[in-house]
């Protein structure tokens, strides 16, 4: 039986690779790591939680001791690397827990994974998810490739860059099999309501203001996370050694229009009049250093594994409301507490 640690695996993308990698390969034993911030909730896993290959365990990846004693007591077979601090506005307040998950300890894991594979690689690999954010930010024309040069523009795609280039280097150095992706922006069930899709659903719902960064004109590519944990799926086993793969939505959008998207699709769940969910538009004061506009060229995925995205957008967004208006409790449960501290500080001087 191969065994699989995928880290993050609580969060928001990660909870949709466990569950596939559970589901379809009964034959892999999928060990979960996940410290369980803010951002992971083991009720995301909860259809799978009892499922005979699926072993969930507490953990943090800056921990170095705990990490490697983890890989001498399990010797895994590969490696899914998700935990991340993920959100931009958070790493503008503070980065350090930035610096801290996202470069040391996937140096950690890197150690722990070349410390116990010793030179004998055969059948071995660490996959680092990455984002599009470490190429920076395009003007109103241009793609990013597997060969732009990086440039990233926050200190969450600046951290991010540096674990990239540190899982390139263990590569480079010691022959460590590696690959990576780097992909756009991801919406769908269980994301967490500090990012713009489900914070528009939820404040939307509640009659609240919906805040829109700036103008509005900033352009993002979404792609529906079923379809990145397939591109995931696809990467880990039939991905190149040492290669890096851009995987996106191919689906550009302004956010102003992304929100009123939102607002339309809720209106006719909500049975209410059109119109209404709009009025609550609220433009607030910029992001600091705002990235203008990412854009994914993923030719190579295409052309390389046969990966597109199969969904479009108008089906991904209503399945995203349907899932978040059919899991009240969900919503509920993350957004007591702590979130709404968080929510009153990073909206107060907006
Ligand atoms: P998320 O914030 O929803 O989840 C991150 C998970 O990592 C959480 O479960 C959290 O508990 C865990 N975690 C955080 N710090 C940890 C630590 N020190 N030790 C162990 N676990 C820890 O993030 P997400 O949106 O699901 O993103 C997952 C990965 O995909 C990240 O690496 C992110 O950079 C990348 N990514 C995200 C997007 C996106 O649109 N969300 C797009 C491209 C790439
Ligand atoms: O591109 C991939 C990245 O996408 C991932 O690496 C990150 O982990 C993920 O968080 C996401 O980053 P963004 O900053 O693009 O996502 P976010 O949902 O925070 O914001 C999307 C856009 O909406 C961005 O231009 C900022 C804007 N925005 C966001 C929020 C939370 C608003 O206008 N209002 C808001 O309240």
């Amino acid at each position: 039986m191969k065994k699989i640690l995928i880290t993050g695996g609580a969060g928001f993308i990660g909870s949709h690779v466990v569950r596939r990698f559970v589901k379809k390969y009964p034959e892999y034993k999928i060990f979960n790591l996940d410290a369980l911030t803010y951002a992971g909730n083991l009720e995301n896993l909860s259809d799978i939680k009892n499922e005979p290959n699926h072993r969930f365990v507490k953990g943090d990846i800056t921990d170095q001791k705990f990490i490697e004693g983890l890989f001498n007591e399990y010797d895994f077979n590969g490696v899914v690397h998700l935990a991340a601090e993920s959100h931009v506005d958070r790493s503008i307040t503070n980065p350090m827990e930035f610096i801290m998950t996202n470069i040391v300890g996937t140096v950690n894991l890197l150690n722990a994974a070349r410390n116990c594979w010793k030179e004998n690689f055969e059948g071995k690999r660490f996959y680092h998810i990455s984002t599009d954010e470490v190429y920076g930010s395009l003007g109103d024309e241009g793609f990013f490739t597997e060969t732009t040069p990086y440039d990233p523009q926050s200190p969450y795609s600046a951290s991010k860059a540096s674990s990239d280039h540190l899982v390139r280097a263990y590569h480079n150095t010691y022959k460590l099999p590696v690959v990576l992706s780097n992909c756009s922006n991801n919406y769908g069930p269980n994301q967490f309501p500090e990012k713009l899709i489900p914070l528009i659903i939820h404040n939307i719902e509640n009659n609240k203001p919906l805040p829109v960064y700036g103008k509005g004109l900033n352009i993002r590519d979404w792609l529906y996370v079923e379809d990145h944990a397939a591109a995931i799926d696809l990467i880990f086993h039939k991905g190149a050694d040492g290669e890096t793969y851009n995987i996106g939505g191919n689906n550009e959008w302004r956010n102003i229009d992304i929100v009123k998207k939102i607002c339309s699709v809720m209106d006719q769940k909500l049975n209410r009049e059109t119109g209404t969910s709009e009025k609550l538009i609220t433009y607030v004061k910029d992001r600091a250093g705002h990235d203008m506009r990412y854009a994914i060229n993923a030719t190579k995925i295409k052309n390389e594994l046969g990966w597109e995205p199969s969904l479009q957008f108008e089906e991904g967004i209503e399945k995203t409301v349907d899932w978040y208006l059919a899991n009240k409790e969900w919503l509920q449960n993350v957004t007591s507490g702590d979130y709404q501290k968080y929510y009153e500080k990073m909206y107060r001087d907006r």
